[in-house]
Protein backbone atom coordinates (compact mmCIF):
# COMPACT_ATOMS: atom_id res chain seq x y z
CA UNK A 1 0.00 0.00 0.00
CA UNK A 2 1.15 3.31 -0.87
CA UNK A 3 1.89 5.81 1.60
CA UNK A 4 -0.59 8.64 2.62
CA UNK A 5 1.61 12.11 1.60
CA UNK A 6 0.91 15.06 4.23
CA UNK A 7 -2.75 16.64 2.85
CA UNK A 8 -2.27 19.00 0.12
CA UNK A 9 -5.00 21.23 -0.41
CA UNK A 10 -4.21 24.37 -2.03
CA UNK A 11 -4.70 27.84 0.19
CA UNK A 12 -6.21 30.47 -2.01
CA UNK A 13 -3.35 31.63 -3.92
CA UNK A 14 -2.37 34.73 -5.79
CA UNK A 15 -2.31 32.93 -8.94
CA UNK A 16 -6.21 33.28 -9.02
CA UNK A 17 -5.63 36.98 -8.59
CA UNK A 18 -5.68 38.04 -12.62
CA UNK A 19 -8.72 36.24 -13.34
CA UNK A 20 -11.05 38.18 -10.72
CA UNK A 21 -14.19 39.71 -11.97
CA UNK A 22 -16.47 41.88 -10.22
CA UNK A 23 -20.15 41.17 -10.31
CA UNK A 24 -21.85 43.70 -8.87
CA UNK A 25 -20.40 44.98 -5.45
CA UNK A 26 -18.52 41.92 -4.87
CA UNK A 27 -15.27 41.55 -5.74
CA UNK A 28 -13.98 37.60 -7.30
CA UNK A 29 -10.75 35.91 -7.40
CA UNK A 30 -12.72 33.44 -10.07
CA UNK A 31 -15.67 33.70 -12.11
CA UNK A 32 -15.60 30.03 -11.57
CA UNK A 33 -18.91 29.87 -8.56
CA UNK A 34 -20.08 26.68 -6.37
CA UNK A 35 -23.78 26.68 -6.58
CA UNK A 36 -26.20 26.15 -4.25
CA UNK A 37 -27.13 22.42 -3.82
CA UNK A 38 -29.77 21.31 -0.97
CA UNK A 39 -27.86 18.00 0.99
CA UNK A 40 -24.50 18.93 -0.37
CA UNK A 41 -22.99 22.48 -0.18
CA UNK A 42 -22.40 22.44 3.24
CA UNK A 43 -19.96 24.39 5.26
CA UNK A 44 -17.68 21.79 4.58
CA UNK A 45 -18.03 21.39 0.80
CA UNK A 46 -17.43 25.22 0.45
CA UNK A 47 -14.79 25.43 1.59
CA UNK A 48 -12.96 22.57 -0.31
CA UNK A 49 -14.18 24.42 -2.98
CA UNK A 50 -12.57 27.89 -2.36
CA UNK A 51 -9.61 26.51 -1.44
CA UNK A 52 -9.59 25.02 -4.86
CA UNK A 53 -10.17 28.48 -6.12
CA UNK A 54 -14.32 28.78 -6.75
CA UNK A 55 -14.90 32.36 -6.47
CA UNK A 56 -17.38 32.34 -3.84
CA UNK A 57 -19.90 29.90 -2.53
CA UNK A 58 -23.61 29.62 -2.03
CA UNK A 59 -24.90 27.96 1.19
CA UNK A 60 -27.84 25.42 0.70
CA UNK A 61 -31.38 26.88 -0.07
CA UNK A 62 -32.88 27.94 3.31
CA UNK A 63 -36.62 28.46 3.83
CA UNK A 64 -37.93 32.19 4.40
CA UNK A 65 -40.60 31.11 6.46
CA UNK A 66 -37.89 28.64 9.29
CA UNK A 67 -35.50 31.52 8.98
CA UNK A 68 -38.20 34.18 10.46
CA UNK A 69 -39.31 32.02 12.75
CA UNK A 70 -35.52 31.86 13.98
CA UNK A 71 -35.44 28.07 13.52
CA UNK A 72 -32.64 26.70 15.35
CA UNK A 73 -31.92 24.25 12.29
CA UNK A 74 -31.94 26.84 9.47
CA UNK A 75 -30.05 28.81 11.66
CA UNK A 76 -27.09 26.06 11.70
CA UNK A 77 -27.49 25.54 8.05
CA UNK A 78 -26.79 29.02 7.75
CA UNK A 79 -23.47 29.23 9.40
CA UNK A 80 -20.38 29.17 7.80
CA UNK A 81 -16.83 30.03 8.32
CA UNK A 82 -14.30 33.03 7.34
CA UNK A 83 -12.37 30.61 5.09
CA UNK A 84 -15.78 30.88 2.49
CA UNK A 85 -16.08 34.65 2.20
CA UNK A 86 -17.25 35.60 -0.01
CA UNK A 87 -20.60 33.45 0.85
CA UNK A 88 -24.26 33.98 0.04
CA UNK A 89 -26.66 32.47 1.49
CA UNK A 90 -29.09 31.45 -0.33
CA UNK A 91 -33.48 31.36 1.05
CA UNK A 92 -36.76 31.12 -0.43
CA UNK A 93 -39.35 32.91 0.11
CA UNK A 94 -43.37 33.01 -1.01
CA UNK A 95 -44.56 36.85 0.03
CA UNK A 96 -42.49 40.09 0.55
CA UNK A 97 -43.04 40.07 4.55
CA UNK A 98 -41.72 36.65 4.50
CA UNK A 99 -38.43 37.88 2.54
CA UNK A 100 -38.14 41.37 4.31
CA UNK A 101 -37.91 39.51 7.82
CA UNK A 102 -35.67 36.54 6.65
CA UNK A 103 -33.34 39.15 4.73
CA UNK A 104 -33.08 40.99 8.27
CA UNK A 105 -32.60 37.89 10.38
CA UNK A 106 -29.94 36.21 8.09
CA UNK A 107 -27.94 39.56 7.73
CA UNK A 108 -27.49 39.51 11.45
CA UNK A 109 -24.95 36.51 10.20
CA UNK A 110 -22.83 39.25 8.23
CA UNK A 111 -23.00 36.82 5.20
CA UNK A 112 -21.61 38.66 2.40
CA UNK A 113 -24.90 38.34 0.47
CA UNK A 114 -28.26 37.33 0.22
CA UNK A 115 -29.23 35.03 -2.71
CA UNK A 116 -33.26 34.58 -3.64
CA UNK A 117 -33.98 31.18 -5.25
CA UNK A 118 -37.21 31.17 -7.81
CA UNK A 119 -35.75 27.94 -9.07
CA UNK A 120 -36.45 25.22 -7.43
CA UNK A 121 -38.59 22.67 -8.98
CA UNK A 122 -39.18 20.18 -6.21
CA UNK A 123 -43.22 19.68 -5.53
CA UNK A 124 -43.27 20.41 -1.84
CA UNK A 125 -41.79 24.03 -2.65
CA UNK A 126 -44.17 24.66 -5.79
CA UNK A 127 -46.75 23.84 -3.82
CA UNK A 128 -46.12 26.31 -1.26
CA UNK A 129 -45.99 28.91 -4.05
CA UNK A 130 -42.05 29.50 -3.70
CA UNK A 131 -38.95 28.75 -6.13
CA UNK A 132 -39.49 28.20 -9.46
CA UNK A 133 -43.82 28.84 -8.80
CA UNK A 134 -43.03 32.55 -8.79
CA UNK A 135 -41.64 32.47 -12.72
CA UNK A 136 -45.20 32.73 -12.93
CA UNK A 137 -46.25 35.98 -11.29
CA UNK A 138 -43.62 38.32 -12.21
CA UNK A 139 -44.74 41.22 -10.71
CA UNK A 140 -45.33 39.40 -6.97
CA UNK A 141 -41.38 37.99 -7.61
CA UNK A 142 -40.07 41.59 -8.22
CA UNK A 143 -41.95 42.54 -4.97
CA UNK A 144 -40.38 39.84 -2.92
CA UNK A 145 -36.83 41.07 -3.79
CA UNK A 146 -37.57 44.71 -3.53
CA UNK A 147 -38.49 43.78 0.18
CA UNK A 148 -35.61 41.94 0.55
CA UNK A 149 -33.58 44.20 -0.52
CA UNK A 150 -34.53 46.98 1.25
CA UNK A 151 -34.54 44.81 4.92
CA UNK A 152 -30.58 44.01 4.31
CA UNK A 153 -28.07 46.28 3.81
CA UNK A 154 -25.80 43.41 2.03
CA UNK A 155 -26.43 42.89 -1.64
CA UNK A 156 -29.01 40.52 -2.69
CA UNK A 157 -29.18 38.61 -5.76
CA UNK A 158 -31.49 36.13 -7.60
CA UNK A 159 -31.04 32.83 -8.64
CA UNK A 160 -33.95 31.64 -12.22
CA UNK A 161 -34.62 28.70 -14.34
CA UNK A 162 -35.61 30.39 -18.14
CA UNK A 163 -39.55 30.04 -16.98
CA UNK A 164 -42.15 27.26 -16.02
CA UNK A 165 -42.39 25.64 -19.48
CA UNK A 166 -41.20 25.91 -23.13
CA UNK A 167 -44.18 27.85 -23.95
CA UNK A 168 -44.15 30.40 -21.03
CA UNK A 169 -40.40 31.57 -21.41
CA UNK A 170 -39.51 34.39 -19.76
CA UNK A 171 -36.34 34.97 -17.65
CA UNK A 172 -35.93 37.95 -20.13
CA UNK A 173 -38.58 39.66 -18.22
CA UNK A 174 -37.72 38.36 -15.12
CA UNK A 175 -34.37 39.35 -15.23
CA UNK A 176 -35.64 42.93 -15.92
CA UNK A 177 -37.46 42.86 -13.18
CA UNK A 178 -35.30 41.65 -10.58
CA UNK A 179 -33.02 44.35 -11.85
CA UNK A 180 -35.35 47.43 -11.54
CA UNK A 181 -36.45 46.06 -7.81
CA UNK A 182 -32.79 46.04 -6.87
CA UNK A 183 -31.22 42.58 -7.02
CA UNK A 184 -27.23 43.01 -7.41
CA UNK A 185 -27.01 40.39 -10.00
CA UNK A 186 -29.45 37.44 -11.70
CA UNK A 187 -28.24 33.66 -12.05
CA UNK A 188 -29.85 31.56 -14.61
CA UNK A 189 -30.07 27.91 -14.90
CA UNK A 190 -30.63 27.76 -18.49
CA UNK A 191 -33.84 24.96 -17.89
CA UNK A 192 -37.53 25.75 -17.46
CA UNK A 193 -39.18 24.11 -14.56
CA UNK A 194 -40.46 21.67 -16.43
CA UNK A 195 -37.44 20.05 -18.02
CA UNK A 196 -36.21 20.03 -14.14
CA UNK A 197 -32.98 18.43 -15.28
CA UNK A 198 -33.40 17.05 -18.26
CA UNK A 199 -32.28 16.77 -22.04
CA UNK A 200 -29.54 19.70 -22.07
CA UNK A 201 -29.47 23.21 -20.60
CA UNK A 202 -30.00 26.18 -23.34
CA UNK A 203 -27.02 27.86 -22.89
CA UNK A 204 -28.25 30.43 -25.64
CA UNK A 205 -30.89 32.06 -23.11
CA UNK A 206 -27.92 33.28 -21.06
CA UNK A 207 -26.77 35.00 -23.48
CA UNK A 208 -30.79 36.59 -24.15
CA UNK A 209 -30.52 37.74 -20.57
CA UNK A 210 -27.36 38.90 -20.75
CA UNK A 211 -28.22 40.89 -24.05
CA UNK A 212 -31.21 42.23 -21.97
CA UNK A 213 -30.11 43.98 -18.63
CA UNK A 214 -27.20 45.63 -17.04
CA UNK A 215 -26.64 43.85 -14.08
CA UNK A 216 -24.11 41.18 -13.91
CA UNK A 217 -25.37 37.67 -15.32
CA UNK A 218 -24.03 34.19 -14.23
CA UNK A 219 -24.50 31.68 -16.61
CA UNK A 220 -25.52 28.13 -15.05
CA UNK A 221 -26.46 24.30 -16.21
CA UNK A 222 -24.97 21.74 -17.40
CA UNK A 223 -20.77 23.23 -16.89
CA UNK A 224 -18.95 19.28 -16.66
CA UNK A 225 -16.04 20.54 -17.40
CA UNK A 226 -13.34 23.47 -17.76
CA UNK A 227 -13.54 23.59 -21.07
CA UNK A 228 -17.69 24.25 -20.92
CA UNK A 229 -16.85 26.42 -18.22
CA UNK A 230 -15.37 28.66 -20.55
CA UNK A 231 -17.42 27.82 -23.67
CA UNK A 232 -20.50 29.84 -21.32
CA UNK A 233 -18.32 32.11 -20.33
CA UNK A 234 -17.21 32.92 -24.02
CA UNK A 235 -20.56 32.16 -25.93
CA UNK A 236 -22.99 33.90 -23.50
CA UNK A 237 -21.23 36.51 -22.60
CA UNK A 238 -22.20 35.94 -19.04
CA UNK A 239 -19.79 37.52 -16.58
CA UNK A 240 -19.38 34.28 -14.24
CA UNK A 241 -20.27 30.52 -14.72
CA UNK A 242 -21.93 28.35 -11.55
CA UNK A 243 -20.89 25.25 -11.38
CA UNK A 244 -23.10 22.48 -9.48
CA UNK A 245 -23.25 18.67 -10.22
CA UNK A 246 -19.43 18.98 -11.85
CA UNK A 247 -18.14 20.31 -8.51
CA UNK A 248 -19.79 16.94 -6.67
CA UNK A 249 -16.73 15.03 -5.59
CA UNK A 250 -14.90 17.00 -7.46
CA UNK A 251 -13.80 20.22 -6.19
CA UNK A 252 -10.64 20.23 -8.56
CA UNK A 253 -12.82 21.61 -11.76
CA UNK A 254 -12.30 25.38 -10.24
CA UNK A 255 -8.86 24.70 -10.45
CA UNK A 256 -8.80 23.66 -13.74
CA UNK A 257 -10.98 26.16 -15.17
CA UNK A 258 -8.90 28.86 -13.48
CA UNK A 259 -5.84 27.37 -15.34
CA UNK A 260 -7.64 26.96 -18.36
CA UNK A 261 -8.57 30.54 -18.28
CA UNK A 262 -5.03 31.83 -17.45
CA UNK A 263 -2.66 28.99 -18.93
CA UNK A 264 -4.84 27.97 -21.80
CA UNK A 265 -4.57 24.42 -20.47
CA UNK A 266 -6.98 22.85 -17.37
CA UNK A 267 -3.58 20.88 -15.71
CA UNK A 268 -3.37 17.66 -14.85
CA UNK A 269 -6.77 15.78 -13.70
CA UNK A 270 -5.68 14.88 -9.87
CA UNK A 271 -4.63 11.47 -9.08
CA UNK A 272 -5.84 9.05 -6.78
CA UNK A 273 -4.27 9.67 -3.95
CA UNK A 274 -5.01 13.17 -4.54
CA UNK A 275 -8.59 12.54 -4.38
CA UNK A 276 -8.19 10.73 -1.43
CA UNK A 277 -6.59 13.59 0.62
CA UNK A 278 -9.26 16.15 -0.67
CA UNK A 279 -12.02 13.60 0.58
CA UNK A 280 -10.56 13.26 3.65
CA UNK A 281 -9.93 16.81 4.49
CA UNK A 282 -13.55 17.01 3.32
CA UNK A 283 -14.67 14.70 6.19
CA UNK A 284 -12.53 16.10 8.54
CA UNK A 285 -14.29 19.74 8.24
CA UNK A 286 -17.65 17.51 8.30
CA UNK A 287 -16.47 16.22 11.57
CA UNK A 288 -14.83 19.01 13.19
CA UNK A 289 -18.53 20.71 12.41
CA UNK A 290 -21.23 18.32 13.36
CA UNK A 291 -19.02 15.11 15.40
CA UNK A 292 -18.00 12.02 14.56
CA UNK A 293 -21.04 9.91 13.66
CA UNK A 294 -23.54 12.50 12.11
CA UNK A 295 -20.43 13.44 10.47
CA UNK A 296 -19.17 10.26 8.61
CA UNK A 297 -22.49 9.41 7.97
CA UNK A 298 -23.06 12.67 5.97
CA UNK A 299 -20.01 12.00 4.40
CA UNK A 300 -21.11 9.14 2.47
CA UNK A 301 -22.66 10.32 0.02
CA UNK A 302 -20.07 13.27 -1.18
CA UNK A 303 -17.07 10.12 -0.81
CA UNK A 304 -19.58 8.16 -3.38
CA UNK A 305 -19.34 11.37 -5.28
CA UNK A 306 -15.79 11.00 -5.44
CA UNK A 307 -15.62 7.29 -6.31
CA UNK A 308 -18.25 7.16 -9.38
CA UNK A 309 -17.00 5.83 -12.73
CA UNK A 310 -13.55 4.93 -10.98
CA UNK A 311 -12.04 1.27 -11.34
CA UNK A 312 -13.68 -0.76 -8.45
CA UNK A 313 -15.60 1.47 -6.70
CA UNK A 314 -18.98 -0.60 -6.57
CA UNK A 315 -17.00 -2.81 -4.40
CA UNK A 316 -15.36 -0.51 -2.76
CA UNK A 317 -18.57 1.69 -2.00
CA UNK A 318 -20.64 -1.24 -0.21
CA UNK A 319 -17.62 -1.96 1.96
CA UNK A 320 -17.30 1.83 2.85
CA UNK A 321 -20.93 2.72 4.24
CA UNK A 322 -20.93 0.57 6.68
CA UNK A 323 -18.07 2.34 8.41
CA UNK A 324 -19.18 4.28 11.74
CA UNK A 325 -15.99 6.02 12.54
CA UNK A 326 -13.31 8.16 10.88
CA UNK A 327 -10.72 5.63 11.23
CA UNK A 328 -12.54 3.02 9.47
CA UNK A 329 -13.52 5.33 6.83
CA UNK A 330 -9.97 6.78 6.26
CA UNK A 331 -8.51 3.15 6.23
CA UNK A 332 -10.80 1.82 3.70
CA UNK A 333 -10.13 5.12 1.51
CA UNK A 334 -6.90 4.63 1.56
CA UNK A 335 -6.77 1.00 0.72
CA UNK A 336 -8.53 1.86 -1.78
CA UNK A 337 -7.21 4.59 -3.56
CA UNK A 338 -3.87 3.44 -2.69
CA UNK A 339 -4.89 0.34 -5.18
CA UNK A 340 -5.66 2.53 -8.41
CA UNK A 341 -3.13 3.48 -10.98
CA UNK A 342 -0.76 6.35 -9.62
CA UNK A 343 -1.56 7.99 -12.76
CA UNK A 344 -4.17 11.67 -13.17
CA UNK A 345 -7.36 10.52 -13.53
CA UNK A 346 -10.15 12.74 -15.40
CA UNK A 347 -13.59 12.85 -13.96
CA UNK A 348 -15.85 10.11 -16.04
CA UNK A 349 -18.51 11.46 -17.68
CA UNK A 350 -20.76 8.89 -16.01
CA UNK A 351 -19.69 10.52 -12.71
CA UNK A 352 -21.62 13.70 -14.10
CA UNK A 353 -24.77 12.06 -15.40
CA UNK A 354 -24.94 9.92 -12.19
CA UNK A 355 -24.99 12.70 -9.57
CA UNK A 356 -28.32 12.39 -7.46
CA UNK A 357 -30.63 15.38 -7.84
CA UNK A 358 -32.56 17.04 -5.12
CA UNK A 359 -32.66 15.03 -2.31
C1 LIG B 1 -28.65 17.77 -5.32
C2 LIG B 1 -29.00 19.14 -5.82
C3 LIG B 1 -29.48 20.10 -4.94
C4 LIG B 1 -29.79 21.39 -5.40
N1 LIG B 1 -30.21 22.32 -4.50
C5 LIG B 1 -30.38 23.61 -4.90
C6 LIG B 1 -30.67 24.63 -3.97
O1 LIG B 1 -30.75 24.41 -2.76
N2 LIG B 1 -30.83 25.89 -4.46
C7 LIG B 1 -30.73 26.19 -5.80
O2 LIG B 1 -30.87 27.34 -6.20
N3 LIG B 1 -30.45 25.23 -6.70
C8 LIG B 1 -30.25 23.97 -6.28
N4 LIG B 1 -29.89 23.01 -7.19
C9 LIG B 1 -29.70 23.39 -8.60
C10 LIG B 1 -28.25 23.80 -8.83
O3 LIG B 1 -27.89 24.94 -8.11
C11 LIG B 1 -28.01 24.08 -10.33
O4 LIG B 1 -28.83 25.13 -10.71
C12 LIG B 1 -28.33 22.87 -11.20
O5 LIG B 1 -27.81 21.68 -10.63
C13 LIG B 1 -27.73 23.03 -12.61
O6 LIG B 1 -26.34 23.20 -12.53
P1 LIG B 1 -25.32 21.98 -12.84
O7 LIG B 1 -25.68 21.44 -14.19
O8 LIG B 1 -23.97 22.62 -12.79
O9 LIG B 1 -25.53 20.95 -11.77
C14 LIG B 1 -29.61 21.72 -6.75
C15 LIG B 1 -29.13 20.75 -7.64
C16 LIG B 1 -28.82 19.49 -7.19
C17 LIG B 1 -28.28 18.49 -8.17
Amino acid sequence: MRMLSAVQIPSLTKATQPLSVQLGPIRLSSPAVLAPMAGYTDSAMRRLCRRFGAGMVFSEMLSGEGTRRNNEKTFKMASFSEEERPVFIQFFATNPQQASDAARVLSQLEPDGLDLNFGCPVKKIILACGGSALLKDVSLLARIVEAAVKATHVPVSVKIRSGWDIRSLNAVPVARAVEEAGAAWVTVHARTRSEFFQGLAHWEWIGEVKSAVSIPVIGNGDVRTASDAVQLLNSTGCDAVMIGRGAMGYPFIFREVNSLLLHGDAGAAPTPMERCECATEQLKCMVERVGESRGVKEFRKHLLAYVRGLQNSARFKNEVVQYLTVNEVTDSMNRYFSSLPDVPTPRPESAFEQAPLYE
